[in-house]
């Protein structure tokens, strides 16, 4: 101590310079990395560049789609709070696309709208994909207030955001759920919408006020009504990771990979008394390789003063017993199944018409295979045992 007191003098301008120096470097690397939010390259326009805003895109539609947007050249703004999603999703794709102007990533809550106009103010988007939501129909009857909070009030929230910025083009999630249980199969886009559960309420009630507000706003909006997703990106990038505290209202595909893997001792299938040819409910499973696809031909065809829904399925209702047989299949494990009563807001039967969306945006499903689809995820679910590494201490 004594030494350096000697020599504080004569080094004080030394570290001072020093100091400013290292400050500089630390913005500099601050500016280069791909999440500063600072990054010009996102609030401007550039002619050829689409920027597409990706809510939800730590989410496991979301992170798909951000995926395939990144492989076609488009600059991707993901905002997501990770209430649900996984920063683990952001850090691959960071890894894949690490080029300035690509990728960033804004930690944010779409329920603040003052937080979301800054965003709005800070970059300069082309176009919203609207994945954010919460998206359990079992949750939402048991906790509706945060459905249409969630769902319907943030979207409110992105539509007036967009109005205020002048960003003109919505791509939005939408659901089966929202035509509830429609006598008629297969379900198209004329089909009544009558939902049952808060989710499907909810999401009717996003829809519409889109479709209001688009009136007069020469937006370009795309309704996409996802049937049931499934399956993750063949090349094993991304997965499916729900939180586990989620678990008991995960969808089938994670309750059957639970099951192969031991972490559940087995399958529940809540219902065996459906009107249905083998008494299980039948679903329309599509895999979100091709739903993605279908995002971005829609982005592609969007067009001003033109709103468009589509149906997003293969067409072909598959039972619950099916899924479970080809589930089977696909890990190789000998799954427990146990049959119980119905869940509550759970409908027999949902099967897509998707010819609207192959006419007009010639889009067809591609992996119709529930076995090879179920295989893909099956992969990364074994070597993802932990999912994207979430926290290992859970809280209660
Ligand atoms: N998975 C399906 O089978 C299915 C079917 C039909 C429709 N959808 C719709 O697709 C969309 C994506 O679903 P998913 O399965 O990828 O769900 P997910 O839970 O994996 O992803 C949703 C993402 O949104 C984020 N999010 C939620 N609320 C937020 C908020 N307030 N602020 C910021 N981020 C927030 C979560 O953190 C999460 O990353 C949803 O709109 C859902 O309703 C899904
Ligand atoms: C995410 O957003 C919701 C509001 O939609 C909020 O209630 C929740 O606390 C947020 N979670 C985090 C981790 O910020
Ligand atoms: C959704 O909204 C409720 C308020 O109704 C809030 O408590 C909750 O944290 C919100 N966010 C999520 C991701 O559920
Ligand atoms: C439709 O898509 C197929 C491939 O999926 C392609 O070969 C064909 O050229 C497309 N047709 C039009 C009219 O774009």
């Amino acid at each position: 101590m004594d030494y350096s007191d000697s020599r504080h003098k004569p080094h004080f301008l030394g570290k001072v310079l020093m100091a400013a120096i290292l400050t500089a470097l630390c913005i500099f690397i601050l500016k280069q990395s791909p999440g500063f939010s600072g990054d010009s390259m996102f609030s401007r326009h550039e002619p050829g560049v689409t920027h597409v805003l990706v809510t939800g895109g730590a989410g496991y539609i979301g992170s798909h789609a951000a995926l395939r947007l990144l492989k076609e050249s488009y600059r991707v703004t993901i905002v997501d709070n990770l209430s649900r999603g996984n920063i683990g999703a952001i850090k691959v794709l960071q890894e894949l696309f690490p080029e300035p102007g690509r990728l960033q990533f804004i930690y944010a809550d779409l329920g603040d709208a003052k937080a979301v106009n800054q965003i709005f103010a800070q970059n300069a988007f082309d176009a919203v994909m609207h994945f954010a939501a919460v998206a359990y129909v079992g949750e939402s009857t048991l906790e509706p207030l945060r459905y249409y909070h969630n769902i319907t009030a943030n979207t409110l929230v992105i539509l007036e955001a967009m109005a205020a910025h002048g960003v003109k083009t919505l791509i939005y999630s939408s659901t089966c759920a929202t035509y509830g249980e429609p006598e008629k199969m297969p379900i198209t886009e004329e089909t009544p919408q009558f939902p049952i559960n808060p989710y499907g309420k909810a999401k009717k009630m996003a829809e519409d006020i889109i479709l209001d507000f688009s009136k007069n706003a020469d937006m370009a909006v795309m309704i996409l009504r996802y049937f049931n997703v499934i399956g993750s990106d063949p090349e094993g990038r991304l997965g499916e990771a729900p939180r586990p505290e989620l678990r008991e209202h995960g969808r089938i595909s994670g309750a059957c990979f639970d099951a192969a893997l031991g972490i559940i001792p087995g399958l529940k299938v809540k219902g065996a008394d459906y009107p249905t040819a083998d008494g299980t409910c039948v679903r329309d499973y599509i895999d979100v390789t091709d739903l993605v696809d279908a995002h971005v031909k829609a982005l592609d065809m969007a067009r001003p003063n033109k709103v468009s829904i589509y149906n997003v399925g293969t067409g072909k209702g598959r039972s619950v017993k099916e899924f479970v047989e080809a589930c089977k299949k696909a890990t190789g494990a000998n799954i427990k199944v146990e049959y119980l009563d119905r869940r509550p807001g759970d409908y027999a039967e949902v099967y897509s018409d998707p010819s609207k969306i192959n006419r007009e945006l010639n889009w067809t499903a591609q992996y119709t295979d529930l076995q090879e689809s179920l295989s893909i995820a099956w992969k990364w679910q074994k070597s993802h045992r932990n999912g994207y590494g979430s926290p290992s201490v859970m809280t209660a």
